[in-house]
């Protein structure tokens, strides 16, 4: 890195790195991180970023993310990169793919949706458009924008 790390490698633990900047507090989000956890972690925001103007980073140790939630940080940081640390060595390196559905995160904003009125039923959201993110309801084919989405996670 030109201007040097600002904070140190990790050891174990997973680095979420290539974040559009302004966007690591809503990846703390999705992964659930209050800060009283107990394991460290690191944010880094708005850095400089060859391949993306500017950056957030995420460093957790001692964690490894589920699918559930690459997904969802698929959503909002296509650009991102996940890499498992083990023994402060990379051994993998995850692109993110954007899913064609997204079943049971997002909430439809239409409130007479079935999925706001029938407890048995799921939310499932289309990805119409990936860049600006467009997700639509599969059952009331309400629109969902991606500053809607980013509003729903950062709750
Ligand atoms: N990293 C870390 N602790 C380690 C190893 C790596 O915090 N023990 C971080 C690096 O600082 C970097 C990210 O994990 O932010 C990915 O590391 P690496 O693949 O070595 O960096 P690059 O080659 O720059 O990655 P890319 O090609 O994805 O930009
Ligand atoms: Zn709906």
């Amino acid at each position: 890195m030109k201007n040097g790390l600002i904070v140190s490698k990790i050891k174990n633990g997973t680095v979420i790195d290539h974040i559009p900047a302004g966007r690591a507090l809503a990846v703390l989000n999705i992964l659930g991180i209050k800060g009283n956890e107990g394991n460290r972690v690191a944010l880094v925001m708005n850095v400089e970023s060859s391949k993306i103007g500017k950056k957030d980073i995420v460093k957790i140790e001692e964690r490894e993310l589920n699918q559930r939630e690459v997904e969802l940080i698929a959503l909002i940081a296509p650009s991102a990169t996940i890499n498992i640390i083990r023994n402060y060595e990379v051994v993998e390196k995850r692109k993110l793919n954007l899913p064609e559905k997204i079943e049971g995160i997002l909430k439809c904003p239409n409130p007479a949706c079935i999925t706001n009125n029938d407890v048995e039923a799921r939310s499932r959201f289309i990805v119409i458009s990936k860049s600006p993110l467009v997700l639509k309801c599969d059952y009331c084919e309400t629109t969902l924008t991606e500053d809607e989405v980013l509003r729903q996670i950062l709750l």
